[in-house]
């Protein structure tokens, strides 16, 4: 079978060792005899794969014990209503930014719950940027302030974060989540779906300051409740046991690679690869303003749009896979996540620069 490279937005590429490992480890995991799939989630084999992928994810992150980390299920979705029903039922309001189709997402979710109020957006120009933090206009008694970190369909990307908020800030990493250092300490919530940068989807992280534990209503049905949650270490009922083990096999990989540090640099230049070629003669373009451009997930057009199927059909059948972008916005996106590897994109690289020579 010729390469392929496969730039979806989730489901999406993992590391190929990663996979080999699952594969070598598919029939007995490490001499127990029994395939992941077929343990009981409280066996002490099992134990051991969630215990050593919270400690590995504490350790990447470098997250401090003052935040509990739960391996939940129902995806990112489901957080959009678990984060209102914990955090703000009751008679207060939460700040939400709107930057793009996910941001949209949490906020009718949100609004099904409480109150809310859209401190920001940049609906009106498109999508193509963050508003600045001095234009937020965020309420004085607010429970928290929600962001979609990076908006995996639009392509921008918070590359810093606000200090001295007046609630906790809450944010949707599910597309950037472990792509760079991250300082927790500015935040009281992180959650993200992990079929991008973690593993198989079916597995949801949330990492939550323990303080805020305490804000769940009691009344609330038991798994939806973070402190219930928190309070059965992610095992009031069965958690999503092989992505628990696959995010572990994609920890280490990190933590062998160098971290987030390391990985940051990767990824730094396989973005900037992309859009140095985006930008260099305007057959191709970037809806997005430059110093909010995701590293993670790039949407372009080309100037002559009709051009933009034959672009993806050319590319597909070059082993360029799933480069068309969301149904909602149309064009191309090329998803480059942490286990996308640099002949990925020098190949996509390679056919851009060809398809513009030939139809430029
Ligand atoms: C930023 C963001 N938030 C939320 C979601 C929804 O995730 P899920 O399908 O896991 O519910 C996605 C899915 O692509 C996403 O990219």
């Amino acid at each position: 079978m010729s390469t392929i490279y496969n730039f979806s937005a989730g489901p999406a590429v993992l590391p190929k060792a990663v996979l080999e490992k699952a594969r070598e480890e598919m029939l007995d995991w490490s001499g127990s005899g029994m395939s992941v799939v077929e343990m009981s989630h409280r066996s002490k084999e099992f134990l051991s794969i969630a215990e050593n992928a919270e400690q590995d994810l504490r350790s990447l992150i470098g997250l401090s014990d003052e935040y509990q980390i739960l391996f939940l299920q129902g995806g990112a979705s489901t957080q959009f209503s678990m984060i209102p029903m914990n955090l703000l039922r009751g008679s207060r309001v939460a700040d939400y930014i709107c930057t793009g189709q996910w941001s949209k997402k949490a906020i009718k979710e949100g609004k099904k719950i409480g109150a809310v109020n859209v401190a920001a957006t940049s609906e009106e120009g498109n999508f193509s940027e963050i508003p600045s933090f001095d234009r937020w206009n965020l309420s004085s008694d607010g429970s928290y302030v929600h962001i979609t970190s990076n908006e995996t369909i639009g392509g921008v990307e918070f590359h810093d974060y606000p200090s001295g908020l007046p609630s906790p800030l809450v944010a949707d990493m599910s597309s950037h989540i472990l792509s760079r250092p991250l300082d927790v300490s500015k935040f009281g919530l992180i959650y993200a779906g992990a079929q991008k940068n973690i593993g198989p989807a079916g597995l949801t992280i949330v990492m939550v300051r323990k303080d805020l534990l305490e804000r769940t209503p009691p009344d609330l049905p038991s798994m939806f409740s973070y402190a219930v949650q928190a309070e059965n270490e992610s095992m009031f009922n069965t958690p999503p046991t092989y992505p628990i083990y696959m995010a572990g096999l994609v920890f280490k990989w990190l933590k062998e690679l160098g971290g987030l540090s390391v990985i940051e640099q990767m990824n730094i230049r396989k973005s900037s690869m992309i859009y140095d070629q985006i930008d260099k003669t305007g057959f191709y373009r970037s809806p997005i303003d430059k110093q909010y451009r995701s590293r993670m997930n790039v949407p372009f057009r080309i100037h002559d749009e009709s051009l933009e199927d034959l672009f993806l059909k050319d590319a597909k059948d070059g082993g360029l896979l799933q480069l068309k972008g969301h149904r909602s916005v149309g064009g191309i996106r090329a998803s480059i996540y942490n286990a996308m590897p640099l002949e990925g994109v020098e190949t996509l690289l390679g056919f851009m620069q060809d398809f513009e020579n030939k139809h430029g």
